[in-house]
């Protein structure tokens, strides 16, 4: 077992060793970790080095280095997920690409180079843009089942691309034309540039922030606004995603506390995405939420923090219930969902595993919950009756 190194060269940008094959998986909470779970997922930083990988056996040392290094959440495989196989919605070699473009370009503007900016390197952000364009249009019936697991100091960067990720596919939701949806993305993948401008203490959010330091974090749009206009020239529109994207529908945003329609609706979209991602890497409360939880959460927000439409959007490609997920029906029997329906987001398929009493069922029995009208989906659950974290 490794935390760092084991790399080989992938496009000639950065190394980083992959999986030979995709192993079956769910996601558990590190805090219901325990020794002798096998990682499924390997855990990268922003570099493309391997943090952990995947075959590995965890131990109690690499729980305490994981919450550590504030990674809360680890995709591991065991007897009941292992055919289970959950696809992301960008390959790996795409998200570690932009993940390791966007580190380059926050770094260098963090240590004031912006004027050097090459337009080489604008070009290749362009390129990865298109190419998360392009990705995502050709698996539009994905939906999004998978999340990329980020130590904390790797956050910004991986939350970027996240967060361009849910943008896009929420711009494919609203039927964006291509030129409208490369706004989208570019502005949406820089959206927290002006973070570079603050002191590592107040962007990096790993405490609670005074008040001044809050009122300085809350300056990080304009910031934005002025870098990617004045400094990257990347257009108004990009700057305005930047400058607009904690704005709330209701008016209860920063920095300008605009309302409704004063919103630009790609800053809206990329503020949904935002919130979204936040709540789910569970990097800045440093608790992990259930995704039907977060799904609440995102449902409830319409005509609320954003419009109502976008809501709509955005929900059609989340689901409460990803695959690897591991749920309490109301008969009291335990199961796994295997399958997602993006028109039925809560009617997954799902593999029943355990009777009511716990005991494990000597066949795994599959169906679509709508097809039996019986059972439903009453909790998210972290381990089998009686496995769980003690
Ligand atoms: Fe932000």
């Amino acid at each position: 077992m490794m935390w760092y190194g084991d790399r080989f060269k992938l496009h000639g940008l950065f190394s980083v060793r992959l999986c030979q094959e995709v192993s079956g998986m769910r996601r558990i909470s590190v805090y219901s970790l325990k020794p002798g779970h096998l990682v499924a997922r390997p855990v990268y930083n922003s570099s493309g080095q391997v943090l952990l990988q995947c075959g590995a056996r965890v131990s109690k040392r690499y729980i305490d280095r994981l919450l550590e290094m504030g990674v809360f959440t680890l995709y591991i495989e065991d007897d009941f997920s292992a055919d289970i196989k959950p696809e992301d919605i960008i390959s790996d070699e795409l998200r570690m690409r932009s993940n390791l473009l966007i580190k380059n370009l926050f770094s260098r503007q963090k240590a004031g180079h912006a004027r050097g900016q090459t337009s080489a390197e604008m070009a290749r952000i362009t390129a990865v843009v298109n190419d998360i364009i392009d990705e995502l249009l050709a698996n539009r019936s994905t939906m999004i089942n998978l999340m990329d697991i980020r130590a904390h100091d790797d956050y910004l960067f991986g939350h970027s691309v996240n967060v361009c990720v849910l943008a896009v596919l929420t711009g494919i939701a609203l039927h964006f034309s291509r030129t409208k949806l490369f706004h989208l993305a570019m502005g949406s993948l820089l959206h927290d540039i002006g973070i570079t401008r603050l002191d590592r203490g107040i962007g990096g959010r790993k405490r609670e922030l005074t008040a001044e330091e809050r009122r300085q974090f809350e300056m990080h749009p304009l910031y934005g606004y002025e870098i990617l206009s004045r400094d990257l020239h990347t257009g108004k529109l990009c700057a305005i995603i930047a400058l607009q994207h904690h704005e709330r529908y209701s008016g209860h945003g920063y920095p300008k506390g605009l309302q409704q329609d004063e919103i630009h609706e790609m800053a809206a979209i990329t503020g949904l995405a935002d919130m979204y991602d936040e709540l789910t890497s569970a990097v800045i409360q440093q608790r992990v939420l259930p995704p039907n939880e977060v799904y609440e959460m995102i449902s409830g927000a319409g005509d609320s923090l954003f419009a109502f439409n976008l809501v709509k959007a955005f929900l059609t490609n989340i689901t409460p219930y990803p695959v690897g997920t591991l749920v309490k029906l109301n008969t009291g029997e335990t199961a796994i969902v295997i399958e997602n329906n993006k028109g039925l987001p809560l009617y997954p398929k799902i593999r029943v595993l355990c009777h009511e009493d716990g005991r494990l069922l000597k066949e795994p029995v599959e169906l679509w919950l709508p097809e039996d009208r019986t059972k439903t989906i009453v909790a998210v659950v972290e381990n089998l009756p009686g496995q769980e974290a003690g």
